[in-house]
């Protein structure tokens, strides 16, 4: 259950910010068991996250991760990165721009990376700096590594359309997962595997 002060953070960066966060509420415990689930739970690995926001999703994959894992997150909003620094001090909090993913991870010395998952506000972003990003994300990725993001229904149709396309464009394996309904907005999944 999210506190009212992790909710008022929410809120208040959402009011400001309404681009960077791209949400209504942050993501429910349904959606967050769903992302949770891609990530290897077997062997020891390295997870990011990308705009981790409040950090609804960072507790349920870090559950499942094999001892000697690293969970490292990749947040650009000031506030919410103290919030997270607060809140949740076991994640690796890098404050930067998921743009500049392989360098923000090469100064924090992450190798290959196992899985990310995000919820970055893929249809609102310029269509070049979406893509700039996948292109991070894929070369950040180790051979056999996942990508799962976040897709919100309420998007407009050729917003996602384009996402889907890029998403492809970058990996050999891209699955949309079934909606989860119960999430505010409904939400699935893009699961990519293969990076090219
Ligand atoms: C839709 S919110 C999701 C927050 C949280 N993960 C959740 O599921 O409720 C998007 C998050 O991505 C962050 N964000 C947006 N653009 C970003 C970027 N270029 N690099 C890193 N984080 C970014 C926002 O600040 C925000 O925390």
């Amino acid at each position: 259950m999210i506190s009212v002060t992790t909710y008022a953070t929410f809120l208040r960066r959402a009011l400001r910010e309404p681009a960077m966060i791209g949400a209504p509420a942050p993501t429910g415990a349904a959606l967050a068991a769903e992302i949770a689930a891609v990530v290897p739970s077997t062997t020891a690995t390295t997870v990011v996250e990308l705009g981790p926001g409040t950090g609804p999703i960072s507790p349920v994959v870090r559950a499942r991760l094999a001892p000697g894992s690293r969970y490292v997150a990749v947040e650009l909003d000031a506030e919410l990165v103290a919030h997270l620094r607060r809140t949740l001090p076991w994640i690796e909090m890098l404050h930067g721009d998921a743009a500049d993913l392989r360098t923000l991870l090469a100064d924090a010395d992450v190798g290959p990376v196992d899985a990310v998952v995000s919820s970055l506000p893929w249809t609102l972003l310029p269509p070049a700096k979406r893509r700039d990003m996948l292109a991070e994300i894929a070369a950040a990725l180790a051979p056999d590594g996942v990508f799962a993001t976040i897709s919100t229904l309420t998007a407009l149709p050729a917003l996602v359309r384009n996402l889907r396309e890029d998403l492809d464009a970058r990996f050999e394996e891209v699955v949309a997962t079934r909606p989860v309904w119960r999430n505010v907005p409904p939400s699935r999944l893009f699961v990519c595997r293969r990076p090219r």
